[in-house]
């Protein structure tokens, strides 16, 4: 018969593998972004990240459980996204921020997770496994308010940018430029065609 712990060591299965597959991207991201602010934002939570996949290895030993994973689809496909949306065309403002979105969308898949088992940790009297888990989904939180605090910068900043590019005819690329920045330092593929001819 199943118990709310079973259903307990699932999630903290998909959570496993969900925090794994983000050690992975997480690179990926912090060297896609522009932002000097991002990128630092990526590399700390990367950093964060590790300590999520001990801190679940610390869970199920508590709980006398194998740290098994269960492959997270979910994670799969937030990550698939990220990895298209890098591979945009945008200005660099433009694609920060994209990329922010992206980023966004996986701290809130987290923090959704990482809310229940928590919950159900408490409920089944594992205060030492619903700690760790608190102390996850706090960084989880945190590191989703620093990409908000990160993109309100980089907007106003791309705003400023492109009033005074009117005023002035500065040099800098705003939002709703077209002008492509050469300095990016992100490859560009150059198969972006999905359509095939032939
Ligand atoms: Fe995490
Ligand atoms: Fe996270």
């Amino acid at each position: 018969m199943e118990s709310l712990r079973d259903v307990l060591i699932e999630e903290l299965r998909d959570l496993y593998d969900a925090e794994k597959q983000l050690v992975k991207a997480l690179p990926k991201m912090a060297k896609a972004a522009g932002n000097e602010d991002l990128r630092t934002a990526f590399e700390n939570h990367l950093e964060e990240t590790k300590g999520h996949v001990q801190r679940l290895e610390q869970a199920f030993e508590l709980l006398e459980e194998k740290a098994k994973s269960k492959p997270c689809e979910a994670m799969k496909g937030l990550i698939a996204e990220g990895s298209e949306t890098m591979e945009e065309d945008f200005s660099e403002p433009l694609l920060d921020s994209a990329i922010i979105c992206a980023a966004q969308k996986v701290e809130h898949y987290e923090i959704a997770g990482y809310g229940t088992v928590a919950a159900w940790s408490r409920a089944l009297g594992l205060e030492n496994v619903a700690e760790l888990l608190e102390q996850t989904l706090e960084e989880e939180k945190a590191a989703d308010e620093k990409l908000t605090e990160v993109a309100g910068g980089i907007i106003a900043e791309a705003g400023a940018a492109a009033s005074s590019d009117e005023e002035e005819e500065g040099d800098t690329v705003g939002v709703g430029s077209a002008q492509k920045k050469g300095s990016s330092n992100r490859s560009s593929p150059d198969n972006k065609s999905k359509r095939r001819t032939g």
